[in-house]
This record gives C-alpha cells, sequence and structure tokens, in this order.
C-alpha cells in the first residue's frame, strides 16, 4: 500500500501525539523528527524508530518524505508552513493557523500558490459529539437555530511553555485556546458570524500579558444569536462544550464525555408540558483526534479526498478571534470580522 512519508517539526507536548497518531497510521509512515531541543529530537527519534533534525530547514532542503506536521509555538506556524509548501510539502499545521492576519494571509496564499495539501488541526472537528451536532442541524431536526452558547475554557496557570505568555507576540486566548469553540460554531452551523460584540477581562491570571477572559456575542447571517465564552483562568477541569437551542429541539454538547443530550416537547406536550430528555451516546477519543486528523491528510494526499479544515478554514476561524479582540479593546462596539483572505 502506498504511504505518505511523514516529519514532525516540534516534539514537545503536542508533536509527541502527531509521532504517535503517524505510527499507528496504515497510510502514514514517520521518517523524522525535528526540535531546536536536541536532547528532545534525539529521544524522540530514538522512541519513534526515526532520523532527527534540529534545524527544519535542513530537513527541507535533505527532504526524503511527502508531508510535515507542524507542532511548534503558534507564533511560529507560518514560517515554517510556507517554507514547506513552498518547498513542495503537503502540511498538516496545528491550531490555531496564526495568530495575527498577515501570517494568515500568507499561509493562505501559500496554499493557494502551490496547490499542496494543507490542513489545520481544529481537531474538534473529528469529535463525534460535534461531527453529530453538525448533522442535526443540517438535517433540521432541532428546527430553527435561534441561539448557540459555546464555550471552551481550560486552566493554563500551570502552562510551562513560555511562549503562550509571549509579551510581545501576544497570544490572546480567545484565539490560542477560544478557537476551538469558534470553530466548532462556525463548522456545526455552517455559517459565518457577521458580526462580533466582546468584552474581556484580566481578573484570573493577573500576572499574564493578556485578558483571561472573554465573552464573545456574535450575529449569525441565519439571524442566529451566538456566544462564546472562554476562559484560561477557570478553576475547573478544561470544559468544551455547546447547546444549540432551535425550535423543535435543545442540544447540548460535551467534548469530554460519552453524550450528548437532546431535550424536545413530549408527544403529548399540548397536555403536559413536559419534554423528553434523550441521551444520545457517543464515543470519546482521548488522544485529541489527531489519528482522524492524520488520516484525512493522508487520504487528501493519496485518494484527492477534501480536507475539512484547510488554510482558509483555519484563517476564517481565526478571523473571528481577531474581531473578539478588537470589539473587547474598543470597549465592546460590534466588529465585522474580515474573512477576506
Ligand atoms: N489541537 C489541540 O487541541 C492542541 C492542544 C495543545 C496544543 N496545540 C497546539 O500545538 C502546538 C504546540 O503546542 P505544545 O503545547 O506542544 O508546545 P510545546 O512548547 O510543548 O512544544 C513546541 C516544541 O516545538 C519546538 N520548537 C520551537 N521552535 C521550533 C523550530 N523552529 N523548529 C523545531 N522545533 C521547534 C520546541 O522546542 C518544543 O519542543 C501549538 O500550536 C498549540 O497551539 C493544539
Amino acid at each position: 500500500m502506498k504511504k505518505v512519508r511523514f516529519a514532525v517539526i516540534g516534539v514537545g507536548g503536542f508533536g509527541r501525539r502527531h509521532a504517535s497518531a503517524i505510527k499507528c497510521s496504515e497510510r502514514g509512515e514517520l521518517v523524522a523528527v525535528c526540535d531546536v531541543i536536541q536532547s528532545r529530537a534525539m529521544n524522540w527519534a530514538d522512541t519513534f524508530g526515526c532520523t532527527y533534525y534540529t534545524d527544519y530547514k535542513e530537513m527541507l532542503e535533505d527532504g526524503g518524505f511527502d508531508a510535515i506536521t507542524i507542532a511548534v509555538q503558534d507564533q511560529a506556524h507560518a514560517e515554517i508552513a510556507v517554507a514547506a509548501m513552498e518547498a513542495g510539502y503537503h502540511v498538516f499545521c496545528e491550531k490555531p493557523l496564526a495568530l495575527n492576519r498577515e501570517d494568515c494571509k500568507r499561509i493562505v496564499e501559500a496554499q493557494r500558490k502551490t496547490g499542496r495539501c494543507f490542513s489545520c488541526g481544529q481537531s474538534l472537528r473529528k469529535a463525534e459529539c460535534f461531527s453529530t451536532a453538525r448533522e442535526m442541524i443540517k438535517s433540521g431536526e432541532l428546527g430553527e437555530i435561534f441561539q448557540a452558547e459555546l464555550e471552551y475554557s481550560h486552566n493554563y496557570s500551570h502552562l510551562k511553555p513560555e511562549w503562550r505568555r509571549d509579551p510581545v507576540n501576544l497570544r490572546y486566548p480567545i484565539i490560542g485556546g477560544g478557537c476551538h469553540a469558534i470553530d466548532i460554531l462556525r463548522w456545526t452551523m455552517g455559517e459565518d458570524p457577521t458580526e462580533v460584540i466582546a468584552i474581556s477581562n484580566h481578573i484570573a491570571l493577573k500576572d499574564w500579558p493578556v485578558d483571561d477572559c472573554t465573552v464573545a456575542l456574535m450575529k449569525m447571517p441565519s439571524g442566529a444569536i451566538a456566544r462564546v465564552t472562554n476562559s484560561i483562568g477557570i478553576q475547573r477541569k478544561y470544559v468544551m462544550s455547546a447547546i444549540y437551542s432551535g425550535t423543535k429541539a435543545t442540544l447540548e454538547c460535551m467534548s469530554k464525555t460519552n453524550g450528548m443530550m437532546l431535550h424536545k416537547p413530549k408527544a403529548d406536550f399540548d397536555i403536559s408540558h413536559e419534554f423528553d430528555e434523550l441521551y444520545i451516546p457517543i464515543s470519546f477519543s482521548e488522544g485529541h483526534n489527531v489519528e482522524s486528523e492524520i488520516e484525512e491528510l493522508c487520504s487528501a494526499i493519496l485518494d484527492g479526498t477534501p480536507i475539512s479544515c484547510d488554510a482558509l478554514e483555519g484563517a476564517k476561524t481565526v478571523a473571528v478571534g481577531l474581531a473578539a479582540v478588537e470589539s473587547a479593546r474598543l470597549g465592546g462596539l460590534p466588529v465585522k470580522p474580515d474573512y477576506n483572505f
């Protein structure tokens, strides 16, 4: 069977998941890892049985692979992604695509120019609860959606890598991690917010260089109102949830559970005024769905199948996050996301 040969750039916390997912894949083969920390690169090359590099440019020049995965700090995604595509490689790049508009534009333009396959790791698109929600919304099972509430919150106070709190190349949490909630909103609803009104504060993680909590209201083209909440100082376990309220039913999704809840009026609602609460079991992957993302890219390269979150999709999600940052900076004035990349 023909396989896609991969090299992983950045083998910190998440790059190791990339390497493991490639090792487990029937259609992928891991040939190299690269990390600027030599001991890290060496150790993981040893573990995964491949070669290692400390300079990604040298690795791109040497070749011997078809695609790279990028799991370095968000601030460096664009430089590496553009260099790799221009050198002829396909790319899987972690979310968020980038932290600013210029970097997103560079990636989208390089993808268009080179025609390489590009996948942005908005991994929750591969979570069964959200793909099920998307299908239910599309099929009309929930009726007309008038309200959606999404939350991505994750306590970052203990996180070591300093790039998350870089005081110069700021990583706004609503873009860094909040991109998961924004992306799931766009993807499940099948539409892009036309206007964003956001407020943020800086109470929970006062020593971070950015506001740590943001609440953003979004106008959807269908008329639905969406609310996206993001906190990196929350005192609870990681949460990624979505509640869709439609004219026929309400659906509650949590990414880290084995089920979702569908609320709908009982058949005799006119008399009983009661609601059914239907539990829908779903499967949950501990591996952040990287395996499915690698499979999707392999199929795109080998069979020409589509990629769900390509460069433009990744950039549109960042555009909504940037609009939220700008609106919060303006004290909550409405801002229209700019999707023109
Ligand atoms: N999909 C998800 O849910 C999810 C979860 C966590 C992290 N991420 C993303 O994964 C990426 C990596 O995050 P992480 O937590 O693994 O970070 P990390 O800091 O643990 O790892 C980054 C690694 O990249 C290396 N590196 C930095 N610059 C490099 C370069 N120029 N060449 C080669 N190696 C280089 C660092 O030495 C480090 O080992 C980020 O973009 C992050 O947003 C995604």
